[in-house]
């Protein structure tokens, strides 16, 4: 995206992360794994689990509930709700639609977007392009994943990385602050690493798709893990050198929760301390589209930012698909 002067900037944020607690330990009751090979591994401790009947619009639901509570906005202002998620409740109606009708958005249009892991991101630019345009004054942006609904318990490739949460924020528009610059990207020749075969319109739900487990994701973890850890350095370092911004000009790297060593590899690309880099894989896991949301919520709720700092969020998922983008975080203290 060229730099223009109306930019897209992130005022508002708010999360959910159901209450049930799975730690490492007690995946370890699941499937043959242990404490110490998922925290060496992947930087995970422990993740989140909805209950019975809660699902992805309820955190999203949840998530912009907890945002209009702190920004004070009222729901008719809202122009547009994006939500980033490959677990909507349903095919259709589009998750979009049951959050407007749950938090009365009653001006409100939208849509899901699905890129996995980078939906979120995708989410982002499709956000401020309505921002950008003057198309919309207020968008919601949200990434929910109810991961647990397509894990196979019975997998330790699988069911120890991943978690269910829901992030929420808002775009308006600013003329200083907000999104400045970003690079995204898809290569369907990553697509048969991660994936779900099941339920869509190639294999529709069958008695044999259930039996054969295709309904759960699949992934080739090394595959996926030497791809990401190329694609989220090269593409993070490309989009902070074109904005000439070298180790110390970045204030925070939010990148997407996947694997600690993968967040690692990005953050030494880029020349940054720990204290430069978002991480909370350790208590939440791989929430797919949710980890950026959630991340921004928590950088917003612990005031670690301030007004022009540079941010750099970077992700990878299936696709593959990944990217990175560059704002000047430009939301008031509490927001
Ligand atoms: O957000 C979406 C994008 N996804 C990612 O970015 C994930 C990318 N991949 C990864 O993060 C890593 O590849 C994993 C964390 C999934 C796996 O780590 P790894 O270091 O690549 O392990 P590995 O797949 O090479 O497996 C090493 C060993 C294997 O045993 P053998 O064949 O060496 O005897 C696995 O069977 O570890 C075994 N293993 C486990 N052991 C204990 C695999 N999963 C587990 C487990 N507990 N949960």
């Amino acid at each position: 995206m060229k730099q223009t002067q109306l930019k897209a900037n992130i005022t508002a944020t708010g999360k959910y992360l159901p209450k049930e607690v799975l730690t490492n330990h007690d995946m370890a009751k699941l499937v043959e794994t242990s404490d110490e090979w998922i925290q060496t591994r992947t930087g995970i401790r422990e993740r989140r689990k909805v209950q019975k009947g809660e699902a992805t619009v309820d955190m999203s639901t949840n998530a912009v509930r907890d945002l209009m509570e702190r920004y004070d906005l009222d729901a008719k202002e809202i122009d547009a709700i994006i939500v980033a998620t490959v677990t909507p409740d349903m095919i259709l109606p589009c998750s979009a639609a049951l959050v407007q009708k749950n938090i009365n958005a009653v001006n409100a249009w939208g849509y899901d977007l699905s890129a996995a892991c980078s939906g979120f991101l995708f989410g982002l630019e499709s956000g401020a392009a309505l921002i950008v345009s003057g198309r919309c004054e207020k968008v919601i942006v949200i990434g929910a994943d109810t991961m647990s609904s397509i894990l196979n318990y019975e997998d330790r490739n699988t069911c120890i990385l991943f978690g269910d949460g829901a992030g929420a924020v808002l775009l308006e528009p600013s003329e200083e602050f907000g999104i400045i610059d970003s690079e995204l990207r898809i290569d369907g020749t990553g697509g048969e690493f991660l994936r779900v075969d099941g339920g869509g319109s190639l294999h529709p739900a069958s008695h044999e798709t259930v039996s054969n487990k295709l309904h759960y994701v699949r992934q080739d973890g090394k595959t996926v893990y030497k791809f990401a850890v190329r694609g989220m350095a090269d593409i993070s370092y490309e989009v902070a050198e074109r904005n000439n911004l070298k180790g110390d000009d970045i204030s925070l790297f939010i990148p997407h929760q996947a694997n600690k060593r993968i967040i690692d590899a990005a953050a030494k690309r880029l020349g940054l301390k720990e204290s430069q880099v978002m991480i909370n894989i350790d208590t939440y896991a791989n929430t797919t589209s949710a980890t950026i949301p959630i991340c921004i919520a928590e950088v917003s709720e612990k005031n670690m930012l301030n007004i022009g700092d540079n941010v750099i969020i970077s992700t990878f998922g299936a696709g593959f698909s990944w990217g990175a983008m560059y704002l000047k975080w430009g939301m008031q203290a509490n927001a």
